[in-house]
């Protein structure tokens, strides 16, 4: 059995990640005290390795991160990787976006949720890394309450619904953190699991 720490202190996250994950031999941790280190990346990526190298710093073991966020094509891929801090709150945040797309037609409405992953040894050595992303629309109100973030107006057409009207259990398999955490926990049960 491996256990790995989680490089988020975003609730949600862990929850998804340990309802994705369905390895009996593969353990996620939460990481203990206070996490913020700078996210001062350019990319999703470049995030994903700062969050993860510092956990390792700090716990001198495996750790995981996942640096996620909704990129809209009207908006040039806004708020990307600014998904966290675009407006002071989630409410804020989802109506700065229908705002800005009031008079933008749902087919121009295009957006994706990115989830960068890094997985580092303890001393920050970067093992795998991976990318997953699911491809919707931006509706044009927030509707449903299961999810979070800026899941009540991400429309996912082959469900007719918000991925917040979707059960959990929908979201947990097609989601970009899904398409993310699969190879890699896939990654991390062929590689450090059968030694
Ligand atoms: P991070 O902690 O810097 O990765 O910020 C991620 C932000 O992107 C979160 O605070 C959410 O606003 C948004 N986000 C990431 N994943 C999801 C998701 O699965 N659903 C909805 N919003 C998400």
């Amino acid at each position: 059995m491996i256990k790995i720490i989680l490089a988020t202190s975003n609730p949600h996250k862990l929850e998804e990640i340990n309802k994705i994950n369905t390895y009996s031999d593969i353990k996620f941790e939460v990481i203990k005290g206070e996490f913020n280190p700078e996210e001062n990346g350019n990319t999703f990526e470049e995030n994903a390795i700062i969050k993860a190298k510092a956990a390792s710093k700090v716990m001198k073991t495996y750790c995981l991160s996942d640096d996620s966020g909704l990129c809209i094509d009207v908006l040039e891929g806004l708020p990307g990787i600014h998904s966290n801090r675009y407006a002071p709150t989630q409410s804020e945040k989802i109506e700065k976006i229908l705002t800005e797309l009031k008079n933008v037609p749902y087919e121009n409405r295009s957006a994706h949720f990115t989830c960068s992953m890094v997985l580092t040894d303890a001393n920050g050595n970067i093992l795998n890394r991976e990318e997953g992303r699911i491809y919707g629309y931006i509706d044009d109100s927030a509707k449903g309450i299961n999810g979070f973030g800026y899941d009540p107006i991400f429309f996912v057409p082959e469900y007719n619904k918000t991925i917040a009207e979707l059960p959990e259990e929908i979201k947990n398999k097609i989601s970009h953190r899904a398409n993310a955490l699969k190879p890699m926990l896939e990654w991390i049960h062929n590689n450090l699991c059968l030694i």
